[in-house]
């Protein structure tokens, strides 16, 4: 019998990557589109800990991940035996994690978040009375303390590819632009830029940004995220000038290795079953992980619905 394939790209991937998806989204989409898909093999065209909700939410499917490679650095900087001693220092906080982290760090989670609804979470913990403490984006969680004063103690991880945008290189770049301009901003970017910006959200929430875009039509738009999503966004809006904001003088041109690890030689061998095959989670670590993403899940629902 013909296996049911199911392709999910992430806004991050090349355009050609998301012409061969059946979906594409921002992480928060993407988890949706896992869990309710009738599928036998689905294609992760992300990264890792993506792939890995993706099968935490569907486990009877095999989830392969076109390259075993594609990991990402808020993974890679979280040793989650360091982690679980750090958690242990805070007994009486909420532990909210982004979704960027291993199954092994959400299970030692008591909420996972997105960047689409990690506002309003931690907003609603801190209305109930609680504590809260989050990993492992020190950026995001440095920029949830500043912008609602909050005063979660933040583990130390940051995303490689957003860390990147700085000040100096943005201010040159807004110097070089007489007339009107913007910013728009992933909140995984450094404070001083998430400060600069007109709005600071998710991929989603900065593409329905500029979708909605009313301003001055000769306006520049700066856009501190990867360059994946420029595509989508010149799709909405070919009327806009939209600009990758700089990491330097000159360099438009900040892109995550991993999502661009993503070729279409890699996706199109996953459709053929060859990847890697996130068959490695135990049934045990599998619940673990996904009681925080559950709640995740069931608050989006309740709220967004
Ligand atoms: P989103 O949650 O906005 O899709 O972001 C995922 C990501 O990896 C950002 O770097
Ligand atoms: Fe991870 Fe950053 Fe790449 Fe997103 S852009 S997958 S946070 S390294």
């Amino acid at each position: 019998m013909t296996k049911r394939v199911v392709t999910l790209a992430h806004y991050y991937t090349s355009p050609e990557i998301q012409q061969m998806a059946d979906k594409v989204g921002d992480s928060l989409e993407l988890s949706l589109y896992a869990k309710e898909a009738q599928a036998d093999i689905i294609v992760f065209a992300g990264v890792r800990f993506m792939a890995e909700t993706a099968k935490i939410l569907n486990p009877q499917a095999d989830v392969v991940l076109p390259d075993a490679g594609s990991t990402c650095s808020l993974v890679t900087q979280t040793d989650v035996a360091a982690l679980t001693q750090w958690r242990k220092r805070y007994p009486d906080h909420v532990h909210v994690s982004y979704i960027n982290s291993s199954a092994e760090h959400k299970a030692v989670s008591d909420w996972i978040v997105t960047s689409r609804n990690v506002d309003d979470i931690i907003a609603h913990l801190y209305a109930e009375g609680k504590k809260v403490i989050f990993s492992p984006d020190r950026n995001m969680g440095g920029y949830l303390n500043y912008q609602y004063d909050y005063d979660m103690p933040l583990w130390s991880a940051v995303c490689e590819v957003h860390d990147k945008f700085n000040e100096t290189a943005l201010n040159e770049a807004f110097d070089a632009v007489p007339g009107e301009k913007y910013l728009i901003a992933h909140p995984e970017s450094p404070l001083p830029v998430l400060k600069k910006a007109d709005y600071v959200g998710s991929t989603s929430g900065m593409l329905n940004w500029v979708k909605n875009y009313q301003g001055g039509a000769k306006a520049v738009i700066f856009v501190a995220t990867e360059d994946g999503i420029l595509y989508n966004m010149g799709l909405a809006r070919p009327d806009l000038d939209l600009r990758q904001a700089p990491i330097y003088a000159g360099c438009q041109c900040n892109s995550c290795p991993f999502m661009k690890m993503n070729t279409v030689e890699a996706v199109k061998r996953a459709q053929q079953g060859e990847g890697l095959h996130i068959d490695y989670l135990s049934p045990e670590q599998m619940d673990a992980a996904r009681l925080p993403i559950e709640r995740m899940l069931e608050f989006s629902q309740r709220y967004y619905a």
